[in-house]
């Protein structure tokens, strides 16, 4: 028998696919989806304070190799993420992914959202909100203070997902470890932009965005296996995986699980049943019982 089945931080995932934060996570109906077309769990969109609106369309820009988005962090507030999970009983892990501008707004959502979170993923990384994300997140010293703020505020899991904005991503996931967190997840998007030739202006509403998809996996490959090289904790890899070879490529780098999410509006929700099965298929043909014997082979 393969088994598919990874341990993180106390915490049994089905299999190492966990659905990403970013375009198609805000809504329950949405995760519960994600989780019957295969996923092993769930990050949902990132919650704040305050509800926010997000930015005016377009928000999307299609590209050869991948999506830039700039969606300006709409969700419903802390609040009213209550409300819209009232009810609702999930049969997988949901990791609630959160943003603040300061360690104390962090780990006052920590402290709403514990009893409905299995854990959490910090947003240290989003590369256009102004005050949030990348503009704290590039800094050693803030993304200490924002984990060991959570930590201390909450008894979840705790993973910081880290930007690859950075000269060196291995000392924010240093900063991260050294805090306390529980795990890294890597990369958020590459800060970038896209110009309509015709109008002569850039076509996002917020003009810059962040570049996701099969375009920024080799980039996203190594910075996981740069964490997995230089951590102890857990490091889940994201990046533009979109086939199983993909997911295989992360597991060998370093990678204990991975998250997919532009491959979900490119190619739909199936795209978790089709990696699953392959890296089952692998692991049969190439005699390993199971995901774990092959994470982090290539580190060696
Ligand atoms: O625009 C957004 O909501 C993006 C968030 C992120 O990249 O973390």
């Amino acid at each position: 028998m393969t088994s598919l089945e990874v341990e993180l931080f106390g915490i049994k995932f089905e299999n190492p696919l966990i659905l990403a934060s970013g375009i198609n996570d805000k809504t329950p109906e949405q995760w519960i989806r994600a989780h019957e077309e295969g996923a092993g769990g769930v990050v949902t969109k990132s919650i704040g304070i305050e509800p926010r609106k997000g930015y005016d369309n377009p928000t999307i820009v299609e590209l050869p190799y991948g999506l830039i988005n700039a969606m300006g962090l709409p969700n419903p507030g802390w609040k009213g993420f209550l409300e819209m999970v009232e009810g609702y009983t999930f049969d997988f892990p949901l990791i609630v992914s959160i943003f603040g501008g300061t360690p104390g707004e962090f780990a006052f959502l920590a402290e709403k959202l514990s009893d409905v979170a299995d854990a959490f993923e910090l947003n240290l990384s989003c590369p256009h909100a102004k005050g949030y994300g990348m503009e704290i997140g590039q800094k050693p010293e803030n993304v200490y203070d924002v984990v060991k703020a959570v930590k201390d505020a909450t008894d979840r899991p705790v993973i910081a997902k880290l930007t690859p904005n950075t000269d060196d991503i291995a000392k924010l996931g240093l900063a991260a470890e050294r805090a306390g967190a529980d795990g890294v997840s890597a990369i958020n998007t590459l800060k970038a932009m896209a110009i309509d030739v015709y109008a002569r202006k850039p076509i996002l509403s917020n003009k810059i965005g962040g570049y996701s998809g099969p375009g920024v996996k080799p980039i996203a490959l190594r910075a996981v296996y740069d964490l997995a090289k230089a951590l102890d904790i857990p490091v889940i890899g994201i990046g533009g995986i979109t086939t199983w070879q993909d997911a295989v490529e992360f597991l060998l780098a370093g990678a204990s699980a991975l998250q997919v999410g532009t491959a979900v509006s490119l190619r739909g929700w199936k795209v978790f049943g089709e990696i699953s099965e392959g890296i089952e298929r692998y692991l049969r043909k190439e005699g390993f019982s199971g995901v774990k014997e092959i994470i982090g082979l290539a580190l060696e």
